[in-house]
């Protein structure tokens, strides 16, 4: 890295010169090496989507008195994303800061209005093994207890367990479309119905593909509802900077009611510096992203997200082919949108990760069971997906061959991973960050950190895992 003289700042040469040579060291992403965190709607789009964002980014939409502009936009974002949900007259909502601060947010609206109007103290919230994390690190944060059931044998919510697990202090359940892990969405007419007959709030975690998936139903894709237009439907969250292709850090939250918006607000009338009250968990809110986030809606259009909605498909048809296809991967649950996620018996699927790694692509991971899980977009279809197929088979038939190197390899991986098991706990942990932070090793074995990981109970590894982020960040 540059060591930069800071007193007299650095000319914008050099800052650029700095900050090229970073990003010549990241992930090609724009070639569609990300199978999931960047979402890229092509140069034209994001070329209009920056300059809105530059146009407002020293604006604040923190006070709706300010900048008439930005309230104006959020209003109407608000109001397009709940066309598109099915809110029949009025709907309420807010721009938030992403898929974690818009379930936060209807975690603690659910909590404050079953409080007054429940007078449930003692909050519990049902959500299904497969929902996000997001909701357990909020529920954290609030003091609700969560009620996780596992999902069925088919990776489906357990509908007949969640219907078991609703007692008195039960405030919320929670659907997603789609969850995660497989890509399935949850029964959310039953969850509907359910809700209805208990008088319970239903939230539905929409932020990964609730987009997509509504403007595949525009494509005639059969998508089951899973909006406000099953009654039962109190929230929704869905992600702007996912498949609407607004910058990072764009989300929207949406109520079916205003009381329930209204239990989300912060308020503190008698605050020495003035009336304080702000509608998410940001104070100060950054105007960029308001209007790029309106741009990008405004701009990309429905014919333009139709398009890049086929784009996406096209991409993902041809990896879910390949693996349709092919006698060692198969496919996990049944995928309904863009997202895939696949498992072998006959190869170390791990191994499969690391190699994919070794090429340049950067893929997620799955547990329980073990697999590889691809976010497909747009970015895919223009050659990654083929690419990336290609990469897939030859690594397989590397990957099948018997021989020497691959019996050592794996006796390697082993012994690795037990050997570094056998250290004390505070040993392993110190042996773990150091490699994580001296070099590139262990994202490219990342295999042999979930193999020590299973050995280990769950106090263990979420202790080594917050060690491996601290010694990121020093
Ligand atoms: C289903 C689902 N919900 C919530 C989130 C969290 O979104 P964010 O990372 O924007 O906070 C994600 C992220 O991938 C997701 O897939």
């Amino acid at each position: 890295m540059t060591k930069f003289k800071l007193k007299n700042g650095v000319s914008e040469e050099e800052i650029f010169t700095s900050l090229n040579s970073l990003k010549s060291g990241d992930i090609n992403w724009k070639d569609g090496k990300t199978f999931g965190a960047v979402y890229y709607p092509g140069d034209k789009y994001a070329s209009v989507i920056s300059k809105a964002y530059n146009l407002f980014m020293h604006e604040n939409a923190f006070d709706p008195q300010l900048f008439k502009s930005l309230l104006t936009m959020e209003n109407e974002i608000v109001r397009q994303i709940g066309n598109l949900f099915k809110a029949e007259k009025e709907v309420y909502g807010n721009l938030t800061s992403g898929g974690t601060e818009s379930i936060f947010l209807s975690l603690l609206s659910a909590r404050e209005w079953s409080l007054k109007n429940r007078s449930i103290s003692n909050p519990e919230v049902i959500l299904s093994t497969t929902a996000h994390p997001a909701f357990l690190k909020a529920m954290k944060f609030l003091k609700i207890k969560p009620v996780v059931i596992p999902a069925t044998k088919c990776f489906n919510l357990d509908i007949d367990k969640f219907s078991s697990a609703i007692n008195d202090n039960t405030i919320l359940l929670v659907g997603s479309a789609p969850a995660y892990p497989y890509g399935m969405i949850d029964p959310i007419s039953h969850l509907s119905e359910i809700a209805i007959k208990n008088n319970l709030l239903l939230h539905v975690d929409a932020c990964i593909g609730g987009f997509l998936l509504s403007y595949l139903k525009k494509l005639d894709y059969n998508i089951p509802s899973f909006d406000f237009s099953l009654e039962g439907v109190t929230s929704i969250s869905v992600d702007l900077h996912k498949y609407a292709y607004a910058p990072k850090g764009s989300s929207v939250l949406l109520y079916k009611n205003a009381e329930l918006r209204k239990s989300q607000f912060s308020v503190y009338s008698n605050w020495e510096g003035g009336i304080y009250a702000s509608t998410s968990f940001m104070g100060t809110k950054p105007g960029g992203i308001v209007a790029s986030s309106w741009t990008a809606l405004n701009h990309i259009g429905e014919d333009g997200y139709l398009e890049l909605t086929k784009k996406t498909m096209n991409a993902t048809s041809l990896i879910k082919d390949f693996i349709l296809n092919n006698q060692d991967l198969s496919l996990i649950g049944e995928p309904q949108m863009s997202l895939i996620a696949f498992k072998s018996d006959t190869i170390d699927i791990y191994q499969l990760a690391d190699k994919l790694n070794d090429l340049g692509w950067y893929i997620g991971r799955l547990q329980n069971p073990s697999g590889i899980h691809l976010v497909v977009s747009q970015i895919h279809a223009d050659g990654a997906a083929k690419q990336f197929v290609i990469d897939l088979e030859v690594i397989i038939n590397q990957l099948k061959k018997k021989n020497i190197r691959n019996g050592v390899g794996k006796i390697m991986d082993k012994g690795a991973a037990k050997i570094l098991n056998l250290m004390p706990f505070n040993k392993l942990r110190q042996t773990l960050v150091k490699a994580a932070g001296k070099d590139q090793q262990i994202p490219h074995k990342k295999r042999i950190i979930y193999n020590i990981k299973e050995e280990l109970d769950l106090d263990d590894s979420n202790e080594l895992f917050r060690s491996i982020m601290d010694g990121f960040y020093s």
